[in-house]
């Protein structure tokens, strides 16, 4: 008997489910329910293909991939996991695992898997080493966002411009810093540029930089964003909102990768990799002749595309535990999710996506009455945070209350009081007028 499959899984249920549909299409599987099954079974003999869980026991499905690699580099690991993280998916790859799937997966997909992984042989890397798993910042194990994680383990470690795509709030520049760190330019600078909060006509000093007296108020040379982050990252945030001039400059400087200072003659090489983010259709705007296409062909040279939170919903319950977490130990509370806010939280469709989400936990851990976050605590907030919520006359004497309660929690940060309560921060000024505070 020589099966071509091992597979390490210790949940009994899932373990028989793709025992039994990958014995039906024909396959031979030895199965093991634990690390140590596994890893013995791989000191004996090697297996063309190893399908293996990563939270199993005291070791992981990365631990039963480095093993299956050193008994035999050339075979295929398919690793799943319902609680990936952008460090494990790294870790996985690079490993040398061949692929990544984030549970629950149908069954076809496993097996599209299995037949692409016998039918090409990958070269595994036996030199990598284990490594600590560290908590990420990145939360998310959909499959949407293992899909985001496959792509910047890929790209990130080669100089290729990025373009992100997705709606507000959905983790673009949070991804971007996540190319930037796994990257061979993490210990150089990531620059963060908004290039919608730039007036046009300052974009290229600021970006290009400039020599004394190229303008009127340019009283010294000027060292632009490109030349400060030489060999790191800039990252031009809403890139969609650039004029067209400058798209020229732009294209330019990604074709030739070389600056000019306004008012200078020279031009000077810089190395900076490019990450561009927009919460715009760009190919819609280049179809409406608003964004040229040149440009946008040469920053898509890979595409990532942010899942709105709604079509992620399997995420909701990490990520609020993730701030509630970190917002309970920020504000010094112990503020419990109940059942029925868990489901609230689930139910909403998130237009501001995650940072609302983010928001929304930050509010009710400092407001929610008795600690407990419940459905209509969640009910409460939503309402108050939407435009014209907390404003309302009649509930003057609350919202005194709420107000003097998240600036007791900010320590009296008006613009962060104003962020949680979700409104303006000139509209809280004239609250507090009101409030004669
Ligand atoms: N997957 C995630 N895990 C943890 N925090 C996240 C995640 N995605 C987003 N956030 C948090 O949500 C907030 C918004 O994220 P970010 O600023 O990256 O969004 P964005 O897509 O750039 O939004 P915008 O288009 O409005 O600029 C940040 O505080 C970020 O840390
Ligand atoms: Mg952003």
């Amino acid at each position: 008997m020589n099966e071509e499959i091992l597979l390490v899984e210790d949940d009994a249920s899932v373990r028989s489910t793709i025992v039994t549909f990958l014995e039906l299409e024909g396959f031979r599987i030895d199965a093991v329910s634990n690390t140590r099954d596994a890893m013995n079974r791989l000191a004996e003999r090697g297996y063309p293909l190893i399908i293996s869980d990563i939270y199993i026991d005291d070791k992981t499905g990365i631990d039963v991939l480095m093993a299956a690699k050193h008994q035999d580099p050339d075979s295929s690991v398919i690793l799943m996991s319902a609680r990936g993280t952008m460090e494990t998916v790294m870790a996985a790859t690079r490993n040398g695992a061949f692929d990544y799937l984030a549970k629950p997966f149908e069954l076809d997909t496993l097996l599209e898997a299995v037949r692409r992984a016998l039918a090409s042989k990958i070269p595994g890397d036996d030199e990598a080493e284990q490594e600590e798993l560290p908590e990420s910042e990145m939360v998310g194990s959909s499959a949407g966002m293992i899909e985001i994680y496959k792509t910047v383990s890929r790209v990130a470690p080669t100089d290729a411009t990025v373009i992100i795509e997705g709606e507000t709030g959905t983790g673009k520049e949070l991804i971007a810093r996540m190319v930037h760190r796994f990257s061979n330019r993490a210990l150089q600078p990531f620059v963060p540029v908004d290039c919608s909060a730039i007036p046009a006509a300052l974009l290229e000093s600021e970006l290009f930089g400039s020599m004394k007296g190229a303008f009127t108020g340019a009283e010294r040379d000027r060292i632009g964003v490109f030349e400060a982050a030489n060999k790191g990252t800039v990252f031009l945030d809403e890139i969609g909102d650039i004029d067209p001039a400058f798209q020229v400059k732009l294209l330019r400087f990604l074709q030739e990768r070389e600056i000019r200072p306004v008012g200078s003659a020279r031009e000077k090489k810089v190395d900076v990799r490019v990450v561009a983010a927009t919460n715009r259709d760009l190919q819609k705007m280049v179809e409406d002749g608003k964004f040229r296409e040149d440009l946008w062909f040469r920053l898509n040279v890979v595409r990532l595309t942010m899942p709105p939170l709604r079509e992620r919903r399997v995420d909701v319950p990490l990520l609020t535990q993730y701030f509630l977490s970190k917002y309970n130990s920020r504000y010094e509370r112990d503020v419990k999710l109940t059942e029925s806010g868990l489901k609230a939280l689930k139910d909403f469709t998130w237009p501001g996506n995650v940072r609302q989400l983010q928001h929304l936990i930050e509010r009710l851990t400092i407001l929610a009455p008795n600690d407990r976050i419940d459905a209509e605590a969640v009910h409460d907030a939503i309402s108050a945070m939407e435009p014209g919520g907390v404003a309302s006359e009649t509930l003057a004497e609350t919202e005194a209350d709420q107000i003097r309660r998240v600036l007791a929690a900010t320590g009296g940060n008006k613009s962060r009081a104003a962020t949680i309560l979700g409104i303006e921060r000139k509209t809280l000024y004239r609250k507090l007028e009101r409030m004669k505070l």
